[in-house]
């Protein structure tokens, strides 16, 4: 059976995670393309709902909303009007406008009973300094809601820091997160792959010498790490609360062994969790994907 498989990104087809997935997707004899999603455009028309553009020649049967940090209205628009439409995702709607804000991310988690670490959202000057207060001092981490790669996230030492750094970027708008620092010497970083609610494989990460930030692509050395009974429920909690069916949870313990959830990624990059572990991510994502077609198709059917 054809099946066909939709990846919204802005990203080419040599970018690791969208080489990987168009990849799997031909291995497994379904039909993988990428959508631009500044080349098809959702329309309401006439008292219906479908989406318009030179570029596609059929409705894909499931979609994977794989735009990165760059993410915006526009996007989010696309991925609603497929979701009115009936056309399954992995991730959803609800879910990637909860993960693509990280305060938003941490208000759920926090709700829900799962641990992220201290943070104030503020959104001017003097909030920095009273957030610095409430959090016990400095340094502090002061972190952009939307970002990756570890863009957007600083280890702020003093007030004066502060002013060069944090502030001159701080969008009123946008906010910012004042979080608690972790110390890089005395903590582990882990990054946990979550696919429909079970753990598929966790590395841990290295951040390179001089680095606090333990992002794969800032050089962090990364390697398979066994995930202890605590800290399953914790991750696969993170990713459900979310909302995410495919979610790379970021998961710092520190050195009292407390976990704290950092971040949960919608579309996670996967390059470094498969050197690491050897396994067939692309493959497992891909799979998954079909699986909801096939769900959906049945629904439909019966
Ligand atoms: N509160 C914190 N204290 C110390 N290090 C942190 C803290 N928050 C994030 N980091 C480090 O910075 C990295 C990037 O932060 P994260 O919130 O995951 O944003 P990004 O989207 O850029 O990956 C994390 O993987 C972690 O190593
Ligand atoms: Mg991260």
């Amino acid at each position: 059976m054809n099946i066909r498989i939709g990846i919204i990104t802005i990203q080419n087809s040599a970018y690791h995670p969208n080489r990987r997935l168009l990849e799997a997707a031909r291995k497994f004899g379904y039909q993988g393309f990428l959508i631009h999603p500044y080349r098809l455009w959702p329309i309401s028309a006439a008292g219906r709902l479908e989406v318009t553009g030179a570029h596609l020649s059929s409705l894909p049967h499931v979609v994977l909303p794989r735009q990165g940090a760059q993410i915006g209205d526009a996007c989010l628009a696309l991925i609603q009007q497929f979701q009115l439409m009936g056309v399954p995702l992995v991730n959803d709607h609800g879910a990637v406008s909860i993960a693509r804000n990280k305060f938003l991310t941490q208000q759920a988690l926090t709700a829900a009973g799962l641990p992220c670490p201290d943070t104030v959202f503020i959104n001017d000057e003097s909030g920095f300094f009273h957030g610095v207060d409430q959090l016990g001092g400095y340094p502090v981490v002061a972190k952009q809601t939307s970002g990756r790669q570890g863009d957007g996230v600083l280890r702020i030492m003093d007030a004066n820091d502060a002013r060069q750094r944090a502030l001159p970027a701080l969008d009123r708008r946008r906010g910012l997160m004042v979080q608690r620092y972790l110390p890089v010497d005395k903590r582990r970083d882990l990054r946990v792959l979550v696919i429909d609610g079970e753990v598929v494989c966790a590395a841990s990460l290295i951040p390179s010498s001089g680095e606090f930030r333990a992002n794969f692509h800032l050089g962090s050395d990364i390697e398979t790490a066994a995930l202890t009974r605590e800290l399953e429920p914790i991750a696969v909690g993170a990713a459900t609360v979310v909302g995410c069916d495919v979610a790379g949870v970021d998961i710092i313990v520190d050195k009292d062994d407390r976990p704290f959830i950092v971040e949960v990624n919608y579309a996670p990059g996967f390059k470094g969790l498969e050197a690491a572990t050897g396994l067939d991510i692309a493959g497992r994502i891909i799979h998954f994907a079909a699986d909801r077609h096939r769900q959906n198709r049945e629904r439909r059917n019966g």
